[in-house]
């Protein structure tokens, strides 16, 4: 029989053994991580004594202090986050009973605490040896994960393996990164998918990083690796409060409010189904030494979501994005913006509108994949927040995806226009189209066509009927537009007006 120093010696050689296969893989260890999330000397870790229960398959002589799991407190930039760091060296930081009860009291606090809760993730799954009592412990992670949304900032870093029911604590979550090539997430492994279909895949195309931030749209952003993604993770805690009770985080900034920006002038192309960029306008808008923090970025192209800062502080920012799909509205992109938008309004973050779309992506792939319900998700998050809403249209708005945008119809607080912008069921030439089904000739046409854009090809019906508040001469001075609109909105109060036990959100 060994002895337990024998036990405790051989334990320890293998723990070093598996963080050099750790840091073999480019990965780091899970006490590494923390330290590079936290400000140096800033972390306090409880429960590190902890040890599992289990005397089954071979586990009785393997107690690892810690369970698989280091959780405690950290401070980023000085402000209180919670922690949990799975620990892949440990039972390959499966989810074992104790295991389980560390993440769940930690969990606790940071929800008592009122303090956002980050969970670093690196795990082979439900701890095998374990049964129940680790699946059950899931059950229960997931339950606070629930009760925590909308509370406090939760956010997910997939830093190796995460399958089967470990997948879904990261899913109830509001922000999912990944690390490239050294993260996957699946709810069934390659081996289960070919059991079951057939199918043969490897770990990285079924669900590595790339698959989620472009296809699936599970993951927020890709980084490079552990410690690029953690310094991002760092970037984007100081956007965020630490619960729907505490301020949006000012950081003073030296931009004026009054800059002017001669170039957004010329920045749209006379031509209104000619493309650019977007992100040059955003860029003239906010805060110059404010940054720019861009969720999603891989995945529907199409709209823009991210946070900045206007005159110090965080707003959120949607945004159509003529480059891709010329900024239509299709199914990804309604995801998208609604969530961010539900997450901004849980977290009174204002939000800030910049319109330019020319209507919901047409086709049968739209239609039935339920373009309707996922659009009306859109359409939702817009008319339930209730923090500041400030809408720019800078070049057209066109039919329902015209009303979607943070129009005033769905309480936009305050929407500005620009001179030229096109308000409209549609553009001019399909009105024409439409109106006289393709009988006219072609100067014909083109006469209605421009008529058609005079009457309504502009901003001056919208405004003269008060849908905007106000028409913006010279784009230049938009800043100063927008910065005044979140000023007047800055002690906005707004509460939905119905008790009810919760939305029926279209799902
Ligand atoms: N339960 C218990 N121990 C586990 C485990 C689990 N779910 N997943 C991994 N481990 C252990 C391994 O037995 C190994 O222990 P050892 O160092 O004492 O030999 C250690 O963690 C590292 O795992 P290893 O398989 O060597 O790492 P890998 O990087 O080559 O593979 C996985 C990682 C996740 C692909 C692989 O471990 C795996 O398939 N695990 C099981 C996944 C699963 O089916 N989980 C249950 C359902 S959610």
């Amino acid at each position: 029989m060994k002895n337990e120093n024998s036990i405790n010696l051989s334990n320890s050689l293998k723990l070093q053994q598996r963080a050099d296969r750790q840091h073999s893989r480019y990965k780091l260890t899970a006490s590494e991580r923390i330290e590079i999330l936290v400000d140096p000397g800033s972390f306090i870790e409880i429960d590190s004594l902890v040890v599992h229960r289990c005397n089954e398959f071979g586990l009785s002589d393997q107690h690892y202090k810690g369970d698989g799991v280091i959780v405690g407190y950290g401070k980023v930039n000085n402000r209180l986050i919670a922690i949990c760091s799975q620990d892949f060296t440990i039972f390959g930081g499966s989810f074992g009973e104790m295991h389980a009860r560390k993440v769940h009291k930690i969990q606790d606090m940071a929800l008592k605490a009122k303090i956002p809760i980050v969970f670093m993730n690196d795990s082979g799954g439900a701890r095998i040896q374990e049964g129940v009592d680790s699946l059950g412990g899931y059950g229960e992670a997931f339950m606070r994960n629930v009760k925590s949304s909308g509370v406090i900032p939760q956010i997910s870093v997939i830093m190796g393996p995460c399958a089967g029911g470990a997948v879904y604590s990261p899913g109830l979550t509001d922000f999912i990164f990944m690390v490239s090539g050294t993260s996957y997430m699946y709810v069934t492994g390659p081996d289960v998918v070919k059991n079951v279909t057939h199918e043969i895949v490897n770990h990285e195309k079924l669900g590595g990083s790339k698959v989620h931030s472009t296809k699936s749209g599970v993951c927020d952003a890709v980084f490079d690796d552990d410690i690029e993604c953690l310094l991002q993770i760092r970037r984007l805690i100081n956007f965020l409060p630490m619960s729907n009770s505490s301020p949006v985080p000012v950081l003073p900034s030296k931009d004026s409010p009054d800059r002017i920006s001669p170039s957004l002038d010329k920045i749209v192309p006379d031509d209104s189904i000619k493309p650019y960029n977007m992100m040059n306008i955003i860029q003239k808008l906010v805060d110059e030494d404010g940054d720019f923090f861009e969720i999603k970025k891989d995945f529907a192209q199409n709209i823009i979501t991210g946070f900045s800062r206007i005159d110090g502080s965080a707003i959120g920012i949607v945004a159509n994005q003529p480059l891709h799909m010329a900024g239509c509205i299709d199914i990804n992109a309604s995801i998208k913006a609604a969530r961010f938008i539900r997450f901004c309004d849980a977290f009174n973050i204002p939000i800030l509108t910049l319109v330019d779309v020319p209507g919901f992506l047409p086709g049968t792939n739209q239609e039935h994949n339920g373009i309707i319900i996922d659009g009306a998700k859109l359409i939702f998050a817009y008319a339930e927040a209730t923090v500041p809403k400030v809408t720019l249209i800078v070049r057209k708005a066109y039919g329902g995806a015209y009303i979607v945008m943070g129009s005033k119809h769905l309480g936009g607080d305050i929407v500005l226009s620009w001179e030229n912008a096109e308000i409209a069921v549609m553009g001019a030439d399909a009105a024409v189209s439409i109106l006289y089904k393709n009988q006219l000739s072609a100067k014909d046409k083109s006469t209605k066509i421009s008529d058609y854009k005079q009457k309504f090809a502009t901003s001056k019906i919208a405004a003269s009927r008060g849908f905007i508040d106000d028409v913006i001469l010279h784009p230049r001075n938009t800043r100063r537009a927008i910065c005044n609109a979140f000023e007047i909105l800055k002690n906005k109060k707004d509460t939905n007006q119905f008790w009810k036990k919760h939305d029926n959100l279209p799902l």
